[in-house]
């Protein structure tokens, strides 16, 4: 797709910006001084402009005694511009260009926009930003690309009784007519345009103060102050980590953050003033769980890594968006890994990022992490796996290659170097060669250029092991009609059990032929799980292992990889289902949490194929059998103390094990249920997730009605999530139903219809059922997420859990005659994935009810 880039000789310097919400109208105005230097002389400018009028248009310069009249502005809809023409050629050199504006604040959350709430029966507003990555435009009119930097200078006009908040700290407030004041706030550093903020509503703050003294305040509405403490002291202890660990100051002397009730992404790291989803910021120490807590933290620590990854440093143009997005969600777990070094949440990284970057990057239909992109649905596309979690993990697997201390001062220097300007791949790979000698760019090509990653296979050789290299498909079809022949410069590293030797080396051919190893020893690829490759052994070498994994002389993270290796060359069919499940086995008397919560989503996935097939009776009684142990070992007794990690396993195991069937687990839940529905006594916080949706899963009309009415109440929005989870989980259609229909009603916020019609999908009772309903309303969904919104696809991903060639034709037909705006790769990859299920159940279905389950 086409789309024009602005021209390079027009270059803004500072914005002044006055801007005038009006919270009842749901309008606003503006005004806005563009100070720019025009490097030849031109007759007409061009700027981006989305969704405004613009009534006014001036150009002053030092030649001119008054302002030059621009005429009536053309608007170019489709390029989101528009062009301002003079009556005479503007002069080469700096310049004012004059504006006056008028927009309107929508309920798209994109742009400027409005949140509603109510507080104490009342309704009320908040007015509030996000541009990333291309809506700045739908405020004012700017020059609306990432390398296109400037100075803002806002001044928000806003009713008296309200606070105004922006990107720096506010340096005059003055009484204004008609009940408004006008607040004005500093300079802001050179920065920009996706990264400006303004946010106006009736807000409550409580503050803190870093060592050096910087102000961190964390605003939410009326009545939640007490919910903001967690955040408020993770975010000061974060900004004093990457204060030291980058070398380099936070340049603002205040840092705010704030909850917003209707948010489209989790957060938005705005420079000094972060915007959030509740959920990801208030923390209520009664009502939240451990899972949420440890959420909030790495979405904090996130939107922290952006204020110098991202906002001191950006990338020139968003083909390098995962500059931002990679290194932000690598950085993050270094953050938290250091304030709460016990939640061992290097190991959920395996799973939460490299594992889903594995699977995603497994596809034909994926995209490299540099990819091209030019119109606002393309940009919006990228925000993905690819670029979060790929990114993350290959920077991961570069920061061990070359040493945690060089990976650091390489960061330093490149944040240094290019300072409050912008950069490319290419600038952070000198910065690491320079530091550590080691030829990062060569190593690094083909990660970041191609996409897709390799597979090592394994084999014995009697003169020792040969690794050989090709790009991994998680279906068998897609590598049958792929030609890729890529290599990839992997760093291996492995782990001898026997003899407890680790080696390392760098595989930059085909195949590589070592005598170092030899065919029996029991030996771990890949160990750590620190490279971005997945690994296939033979079934002796792999045999040799499980020992390992029984006396978990293993480490976890090592547990894990290999479990989810195998469910994955199960899936491409390179390894017999029944053998994966044989190997599954072995993790009876497991322990640790990460690796259960591979080995679940491994089960799950199984789940999803193996329903209703004559099969699946006896698959859950073999999953049953697998949980029984932790399942006592855990119980159900919450104690205060207990390591966070114990809290998330109970959970996990819980719930798992009630799904696949455990029946004193049901009846302990629904135990539990009753003393909330019957005498109000409320569920412990960590056990509300199991409960719910295991009453949802054996419940009826009578516990989906009192769900119901509880999201209604609810005032936490941790809560609501849980709730509404639990509504996807009932088995009888008619309350699905109710179900979908009350996702896309006035009571669930449009935010949140997506994470109840997931629910939908995620229950093999439902899919059927959530895709018609999706089909059916698939207008209302198109006007409420309008394109280039990563929103849309968040409806469309879950088709993935279909598995039949009918239900692929159905999708296919459907998007046939249904626009997908901004997610349209979302529909080539869901299709794919079918197609791949469909492969994995026909070739393995027999074997496993003729010889595993007979
Ligand atoms: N910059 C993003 C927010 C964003 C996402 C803007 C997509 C525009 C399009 C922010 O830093 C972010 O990545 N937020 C994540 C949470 C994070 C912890 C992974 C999000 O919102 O999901
Ligand atoms: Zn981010």
């Amino acid at each position: 797709m086409k789309h024009t880039r602005l021209p390079k000789y027009i270059k803004p310097e500072r914005y002044q910006l006055t801007i005038k919400p009006d919270l009842e109208k749901s309008v606003f105005e503006g005004e806005e001084v563009i100070y720019l230097t025009l490097e030849k002389s031109v007759s007409e400018i061009i700027l981006h402009s989305k969704e405004l009028k613009v009534s006014s248009v001036g150009f002053f310069h030092p030649l001119l005694t008054s302002p030059l009249k621009g005429e009536e502005p053309e608007y170019n809809i489709k390029t989101e511009t528009i062009s301002l023409s003079f009556p005479k050629k503007l002069p080469k050199g700096k310049g004012e260009l004059r504006l006056k504006f008028k927009g309107i604040l929508n309920n798209k959350m994109r742009g400027f926009y409005r949140s509603q709430y109510k507080h104490k029966n009342e309704i009320k507003h908040i007015a509030t930003t996000q541009f990333e990555a291309t809506d700045a435009r739908q405020a004012f009119p700017c020059f609306d690309e990432p390398a296109k930097k400037a100075i803002f200078d806002v001044t928000l006009m806003i009713p008296k009784n309200l606070t105004a908040i922006s990107n720096t700290v506010e340096t005059s407030i003055l009484e204004h007519q008609g009940g408004y004041k006008a607040v004005k706030f500093a300079p802001s550093p050179k920065m920009s345009t996706y990264l400006v903020a303004f946010i106006v509503g009736d807000f409550e703050f409580i503050e803190g103060k870093t060592k050096r003294g910087v102000v961190v305040r964390v605003f939410v509405t009326q009545g939640k102050k007490h919910q903001a403490k967690f955040a408020l002291d993770t975010a000061v202890k974060v900004l004093d980590f990457y204060e030291k660990y980058f070398g380099i100051n936070y340049p603002l002397p205040i840092l705010d953050m704030i909850a917003i009730p209707d948010f489209s992404h989790g957060a938005m790291e705005n420079w000094g003033a972060v915007t959030y989803r509740e959920s990801a910021l208030l923390v209520d120490e009664q009502n939240s769980s451990a899972s949420n807590k440890q959420w909030v933290a790495l979405v904090i620590a996130h939107e922290l890594a952006h204020q110098w990854f991202g906002n001191l440093v950006t990338m020139e143009w968003w083909t390098d968006l995962w500059l931002n997005e990679g290194f932000a969600s690598y950085i993050e777990y270094l953050a938290v890994d250091h304030i709460f070094p016990k939640w061992d949440i290097w190991t959920q990284f395996a799973y939460n990022d490299l594992g889903v970057a594995l699977k995603l990057d497994a596809l034909n239909s994926t995209h490299p992490i540099e990819v091209k992109v030019n119109h606002p649905d393309e940009i919006g596309e990228i925000f993905d796996e690819i670029s979060y979690s790929k990114g993350a993990s290959i920077i991961r697997m570069l920061a061990e290659y070359i040493g945690q201390d060089n990976f650091r001062k390489g960061l330093s220097a490149y944040l240094k170097k290019h300072a409050f300007a912008n950069a490319e791949t290419l600038n952070l790979w000198q910065a690491f060669e320079k530091v550590s000698k080691l030829p990062v760019r060569k190593i690094m090509q083909a990660w970041t250029s191609k996409g897709g990653y390799p597979v090592i296979k394994v084999v014995q050789k009697p003169t020792g092991l040969e690794l050989h290299q090709t790009r991994f498909f998680s279906s068998p079809i897609s590598k049958a009609k792929s030609q890729d022949k890529t290599l990839w410069s992997i760093p291996i590293g492995s782990l001898n059990l026997d003899t407890g030797k680790k080696s390392k080396f760098l595989l930059n051919e085909k195949y590589y032929h070592t005598t170092e190893y030899d065919s029996i020893s029991p030996l771990k690829i890949n160990a750590g799980e620190s490279g971005f490759y997945r690994v296939d052994y033979p079934s002796q070498m792999l045999q040799a292992l499980h020992k390992f994994i029984k006396n978990k002389q293993l480490p976890p993270i090592d547990r894990l990889g290999i479990i989810r290796d195998a469910f994955a060359m199960a899936e491409s069919g390179n390894l017999p289902t029944e053998q994966v499940l044989n190997l599954v086995s072995r993790y009876k008397n497991e322990t640790d949490y990460t690796v259960w919560v591979e080995l679940t989503a491994g089960l799950q996935t199984l789940n999803n194929l193996l329903f209703g097939t004559p099969v699946y009776g006896r698959y859950k009684n073999f999953c049953q059998t697998l949980y029984i142990n932790i399942v006592n070992k855990l119980g159900w007794q919450v104690n205060l103390a207990e390591a966070h990690t114990k809290s998330l396993l109970r959970s996990l195991i819980l719930h798992s094990a009630g799904s696949f069937g455990h029946k004193p687990t049901i009846t302990e839940a629904q135990k539990l249920f009753t003393r909330w529905m019957k005498s109000n006594q409320p569920v412990p916080a960590n056990l509300r997730g199991v409960v719910y949706n295991l009453v949802a899963e054996n419940g009826d009309t009578k516990e989906h009605k009192f769900l119901i009415n509880k999201y209604i109440s609810e005032n936490l929005h941790e809560e609501k999530n849980r709730l509404g989870r639990a509504l996807g989980q009932f088995r009888q259609q008619n309350l699905l139903k109710k179900t979908l229909k009350f996702a896309l009603s006035p009571h669930v916020r449009i935010q949140d219809t997506a994470g109840l019609f997931n629910a939908v999908w995620a229950n093999p009772f439902g899919k059927q059922l959530v895709f018609a309903f999706t089909k059916q309303n698939w207008k209302i969904l198109l006007e409420r997420y309008p394109s280039s919104g990563h929103m849309l696809s968040r409806f469309i991903k879950p088709m993935s859990y279909f598995s039949t060639k009918h239900q692929a034709i159905e999708v296919k037909k459907f998007f046939k005659t249904h626009r997908a705006p901004g997610a349209k790769r979302a529909v080539e990859q869901v299709l794919e994935k079918i197609y791949s299920n469909i492969a994995w159940y026909n070739r393995d279905i027999k074997n496993l009810q003729n010889e595993f389950f007979n």
